[in-house]
């Protein structure tokens, strides 16, 4: 990096922003897996949840303060003195700690939401950093719906908020309506009129197909800081893409003349990870991470990239970590070569989950001949916070043919009671979700079912991710729950997905039960 490459800050916000997507429930273990995975990705900071809005959150963002070295740790918190003093307890053991605490400024989220006038938001927004900065030295302010508010009771807001001891102002486009030349033109106004020693950041939403381009557009005028989610997950058309963003900046590193602290070399794991956690697909057409991104089709094409890669490659798969799969173990590996390659991955299992997926391992052991780094990782993530489930899945049986009317019977264990089930479907994968829902006496129905392969080859895993959702009724709300479920055999990875998304369902309305107060924030 020369002396005239500015860096900039790459904040993740997948386990705050990207978690309230629909159906995603991550439980404390697999939100600290991630943070962990982000860590090894180098980003610079990772908000860790919504302290206030349950005590689960509380507990999984004061983990992650905890455990996680390196990023700074911060936690999201509306000006409210009763949010703040929990992000300070939620953050207070990490080595580097940040408050993040925002309030809304557009006159329809002041009206309509808050009830409040200006001045009460002004006034609201100089105690809540005040209050912040009396926990923490290190605090964020958020104008939320910035780019719907006047630009000048933006710039009023954001001075107070610097002058109360704010050190970075956050710019969201809360619901992803601006243009990129219109967002950079807002936020070099605002900049300049502030004028405070800060750190300008950008906050971008996807509801336009924008987010990305809006982030780098702030970034050309002076952004050092740029909110980003995995896989680009969110609530709606989600957040701004982490992977897009890096990969923007590294490749036209020379025009932007910035550079982020990322190892690129981590972001297809990254991103496998939070696929297999969240049970949220990528799309093989999906930039920088989908299976096709670095896959050329037509005949002229294959033939360029044949003769001099850079004919039709802008990026070297080698630098976003997608350069295959690596051999790690056999058949005959055992528990000492299984533990030495989950320690190589920087996998760090409580002796239940190794005892899982050691389990799980011999399992593919005997119908896979070369296990790579991407099955260890695919079947690790599926055992990862396991022991919060009600359910395990402990065998499966189908059976089907022209003349035979398709059954499945599955094995399953809660707690101590081993249930068995069996039923008829139209499928062998339709009996095995059939046997699942009778087994656990879920009342739910598939929303969408999507079957993949980890890797290449015909012993490759068949992944399965699917969303199921509850058919409610008066007292009860529907709930949504995504699932994933990884096997040689598709059937069997059909009813692991089935039965991870209605352990999410029982954990979702458990949750619930215990009061979320959370109210959803962009
Ligand atoms: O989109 C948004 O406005 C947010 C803020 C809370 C930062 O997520
Ligand atoms: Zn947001």
């Amino acid at each position: 990096m020369d002396s005239e490459t500015d860096v900039v800050r790459i904040f993740d916000t997948t386990l705050r922003d990207g978690e309230q997507s629909p159906g995603i429930s991550l439980n404390l273990r697999e939100k600290v897996e991630i943070a962990e995975q982000l860590a090894r990705l180098g980003v610079d900071v990772i908000e860790a949840g919504f302290p206030i809005a349950s005590t689960g959150e509380l507990e999984a963002v004061q983990a992650i303060a905890r455990i996680v070295t390196g990023p700074v740790i911060t936690g999201l918190a509306r000006v409210e003195p009763g949010d703040i003093d929990r992000a300070a307890e939620a953050v207070g053991r990490a080595g580097r700690a940040r408050i993040h605490t925002f309030i809304a400024t557009s006159d329809v989220h002041m009206q309509s939401k808050l009830r409040m006038s200006p001045s009460e938001v002004l006034e609201a927004a100089r105690s809540g950093v005040r209050r912040a900065r009396s926990h923490v030295s290190d605090v964020e302010f958020s104008c939320e719906d910035a780019t719907r508010s006047d630009a000048d009771f933006l710039v009023e807001v954001f001075r107070t908020a610097a002058q109360a001891g704010a050190t970075t102002l956050n710019l969201p486009d809360t619901v992803g309506y601006c243009m990129p030349q219109e967002y950079a033109e807002l936020l070099r106004y605002v900049m300049s009129e502030v004028d405070a020693e800060v750190i300008w950041s950008v906050h971008t939403h996807d509801d336009l197909g924008l987010a990305v381009a809006n982030a780098l557009a702030g970034v050309e005028v002076g952004a050092r800081q740029v909110e980003v989610a995995v896989n680009g997950i969110g609530e709606r058309a989600g957040n701004c893409s982490l992977e897009e963003v890096i990969m923007a900046i590294r490749t036209r590193s020379a025009r932007q003349r910035v550079a982020t602290n990322a190892n690129t070399k981590e972001i297809a794991r990254t991103s496998r990870l939070v696929s297999m956690l969240t049970g949220y697909a990528v799309p093989p057409n999906k930039a920088i991470v989908g299976a096709n991104a670095f896959a050329h089709e037509a005949g002229i094409h294959q033939h360029g990239v044949m003769v001099e890669r850079t004919t039709y490659e802008i990026m070297d798969p080698v630098d976003v970590g997608l350069d295959g799969s690596r051999i790690v173990l056999g058949k005959h590996s055992g528990r000492h070569a299984f533990g030495n390659a989950l320690a190589e991955l920087g996998f760090n299992l409580g002796p239940e989950e190794v005892a899982k997926a050691f389990a799980r391992f011999k399992e593919l052991a005997d119908r896979k001949i070369r296990i790579t780094d991407v099955d260890l990782e695919a079947i690790v993530s599926e055992e990862i916070g396991s022991e919060a489930d009600e359910y395990e899945l402990l065998s499966i049986q189908a059976a089907g043919g022209t003349h035979l009317a398709p059954t499945a019977t599955v094995r399953l264990r809660r707690a101590n009671e081993i249930i068995d089930e069996s039923a008829i479907g139209d499928g062998m994968i339709d009996a095995a979700c059939g046997a699942v829902q009778r087994a656990t006496g879920i009342e739910a129905r598939l929303e969408s079912f999507n079957v993949s392969s980890v890797t290449s080859g015909i012993d490759a895993l068949g992944d399965v991710t699917l969303v199921l959702a509850t058919v409610g009724s008066e007292d009860e709300p529907v709930r949504r729950a995504t699932g994933r479920g990884v096997s040689t055999d598709v059937v069997e990875a059909a009813a692991r997905g089935y039965l991870s998304a209605v352990n999410r369902l029982f954990a979702l309305r458990a949750r619930e039960e215990a009061g979320r107060l959370s109210e959803g924030v962009g």
